[in-house]
């Protein structure tokens, strides 16, 4: 296994190119989102969640993620995350409970981002999804950060065809 150790001193540059190197384009979606989810995690201060919800249909989907055991499904639309989806932006929020129709999976969450990922046609394929329980946790930089991480994982959704698993007969 490759040693990635993980520092929260670290620039979100080299942070971004580590994650980069820990994603292996030869090596499944779900392989790949997994440790994108453990590493984003790890990388940043005061989270107690984050990971990815797919898109399926009208519903996003729990995917790969670090924390509590969380909600399975969010339809589209709904939440901050299902709010992402809908409208293709990304959400950042001071204070979820002063969110219309928050989804609380993690009573100790308090504010939260949500950054939508997109397919080579540009439909939403998912999002990721980051939680802090300190309220305006998260700073317009920190938000430029996950931007970025995120496009870092659009590109290798793209590659594979959105297809979680290279055998995945569904898409
Ligand atoms: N709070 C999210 C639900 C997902 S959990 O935070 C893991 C929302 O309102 O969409």
């Amino acid at each position: 296994m490759t040693d990635t150790p993980v520092s929260q001193d670290s620039t979100p540059e080299a942070l971004l190119a580590q994650l980069d190197a820990l994603m292996q384009p030869s090596e499944p979606l779900l392989t790949q989102l997994a440790n994108a989810a453990a590493f984003l995690y790890w990388s940043m201060a005061e989270v107690n969640w984050l990971g990815f919800y797919l898109a399926e249909g009208d519903v996003l989907y729990l995917g790969p993620f670090h924390g509590k055991p969380a909600c399975t499904l969010i339809p589209i639309g709904s939440g901050v995350c299902g709010t992402a989806a809908a409208d293709g932006q990304t959400q950042h929020v001071d204070d979820v409970h002063s969110f219309p129709g928050h989804i609380a999976c993690d009573a100790a969450s308090n504010s939260e981002v949500v950054v939508p990922l997109f397919d080579a046609e540009q439909r939403v394929w998912g999002v990721l999804d980051v939680d802090s329980p300190r309220h305006a946790r998260f700073s317009n930089e920190d938000v430029r950060f996950l931007e970025h991480a995120a496009e870092l994982v659009q590109h290798r959704c793209i590659a594979a065809g959105g297809r979680i698993f290279p055998l995945d007969k569904t898409s």
